[in-house]
């Protein structure tokens, strides 16, 4: 049974080329993600997959991993011809080498569609996307309405992510770089702009007057998994901090745009990043916590230590991260934002908590603690919206109260399958709406953020704070001369 058509659109035919189309990314993300938009009817127009691989590799290989892992993600009602029809139309090329020679194959590929708009997808380690783009502009591949998807990380410091972009723009124009991050194609990251600037009755109390505290929280059960070269060259901070949360961040704290256009929202988006106080020398110690998983145990197996999980015995990259953050505005005056990331955690969830502050004058008699409102948009694995307020509990006898939450499930109110955050992301790029990317001078600026706090934990020698895995990570009792929220039980909130 086909799904139901969601929505139609008539975009201009295009060619998709992905670098890195054997890659782990292709294979459990953009391949998926371009499977369901055609699966649900997305596609009217026509176009064209291409695998870039740099290894020789078959065909029939790649469509047997493609097989497999749209058949993880598929539905079940999906028709196995479907998913191997659509593994079919993914052509493959091999390019050993970032030369004009090597790209002589994808050039007579794509200019036998001189209409189609190139997208290409670059999946790679970023220390390639240069000469890439650099070939592709060689050989005549890139055009106007051309885009290039760039995936993070884009460096690992402020110097080398303006490189790779003075690389790129070499090539392409700001207008066709699409810088992805994927939490801002999460439905329920989505939603942040309709609640806020749809709802009359947030908008109106979103601000230091009413609000305590914001609590950004992205906790993972996995490890590093494959990605140990990778991952102990960034750490928590440069991994999770620098791009989704902060970006998370800037939607919850950003000024109402004056129109849903791009460069409308990333302006407002750039503001509260230039905005952030930078962490210094004398508060990283209070403002920061930095730590590494040990042995431990989730979900009642054994878990190696991280040193064991990448092999290397000395390393000093942290796992996981919390960070007291401040919004230097008008708006956000010495309201915390508390940013708290970690890899093998008890379990996997991501949530934002605006906790309103309590209320002025309790005026029952019992005197019994008024909790603070608290909005809860859990955005993974559940997608929900939580209201917490205080509720009379029914009888006689008084006022008895305590915190009930309205709640807004997702799945049960849609009744729809959540589109993956690619699928979205991936739509956005055909269409030419760059509103969910990053622009250059964001990354800049969360950048300068990022730095104020690895310079100071550099100056301060800060060290890492071991946890074990299948715990909440650093708590209070470690850590008393921290802000205590930093390390408040994260399931306590
Ligand atoms: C990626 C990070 O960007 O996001 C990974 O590199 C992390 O380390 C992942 O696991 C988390 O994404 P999600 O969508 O599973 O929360």
């Amino acid at each position: 049974m086909k799904k139901k058509l969601l929505h139609t659109e008539e975009f201009i035919p295009f060619n998709i080329v992905v670098f890195g189309g054997d890659g782990d990314l292709a294979l459990r993300k953009i391949y998926p993600a371009l499977f369901h938009r055609h699966q649900d009817g997305q596609f009217l127009t026509n176009y064209n997959i291409v695998a870039i691989t740099r290894k020789s590799l078959s065909e029939s290989k790649l469509s047997e991993n493609i097989f497999k892992f749209l058949s993880e993600s598929a539905e079940e009602e999906t028709f196995k011809e479907d998913i191997v029809a659509f593994s079919k139309k993914i052509k493959l090329i091999q390019v050993a080498e970032a030369n004009a020679n090597s790209y002589s194959e994808l050039a007579n590929y794509l200019n036998q569609f001189p209409t189609y708009q190139n997208i290409y997808y670059f999946s790679t380690p970023s220390s390639a996307f240069g000469q890439i783009a650099q070939t592709l502009k060689s050989v005549g591949l890139i055009k106007k309405n051309s885009k290039v998807v760039l995936e993070k990380p884009l460096g690992y410091s402020l110097i080398s992510s303006n490189e790779i972009n003075e690389e790129i723009t070499k090539a392409f124009s700001e207008k066709q770089i699409y810088r992805i991050d994927h939490y801002l194609g999460k439905e329920t990251v989505q939603n942040l702009m309709v609640l806020r600037f749809a709802n009359n009755l947030f908008e109106r109390a979103w601000d230091s007057e009413h609000i305590d505290n914001i609590q950004i929280t992205v906790s993972e059960s996995l490890g590093v998994e494959k990605r140990a070269s990778y991952y102990d060259n960034s750490g928590a901070l440069l991994d999770m901090v620098q791009n989704h949360l902060l970006q998370l961040l800037c939607l919850v704290a950003m000024e109402p745009p004056h129109l849903l256009e791009a460069d409308e929202v990333r302006n407002e988006k750039l503001k509260v990043l230039r905005a952030l106080r930078p962490i210094s020398k004398k508060n990283v110690a209070t403002n920061t916590v930095k730590g590494q998983y040990t042995r431990g145990t989730l979900k009642e197996e054994q878990v190696n230590s991280y040193l064991e999980d990448i092999e290397e015995y000395q390393s000093k990259t942290e796992t996981f991260v919390a960070i007291k953050a401040f919004v230097d505005n008008w708006r956000w005056k010495n309201v915390p934002f508390y940013l708290r990331t970690g890899k093998r955690m008890v379990k996997r969830y991501s949530e934002i908590v605006i906790n309103f502050k309590e209320v002025r004058h309790n005026i029952f008699p019992s005197k019994e603690k008024l909790n603070n409102n608290k909005l809860i948009i859990r955005l993974q694995p559940e997608e929900r919206i939580e209201l917490v307020q205080m509720t009379k509990i029914p009888g006689p006898g008084g006022y008895r109260y305590k915190p009930i939450a309205l709640k807004l499930d997702y799945i049960d109110t849609f009744k729809e399958r959540l589109p993956e955050a690619y699928e979205r992301l991936i739509i956005d790029v055909i269409r030419g709406n760059q509103t969910l990317f990053m622009r250059q001078d964001e990354l800049e600026a969360a950048w300068t953020w990022i730095e104020s706090i690895t310079s100071s934990w550099k100056a301060t020698g800060q060290n890492n704070i071991l946890y074990e895995a299948g715990t909440w990570g650093p708590g209070n009792d470690i850590l008393e001369e921290t802000d205590s929220w930093i390390t408040k039980s994260w399931k306590d909130q």
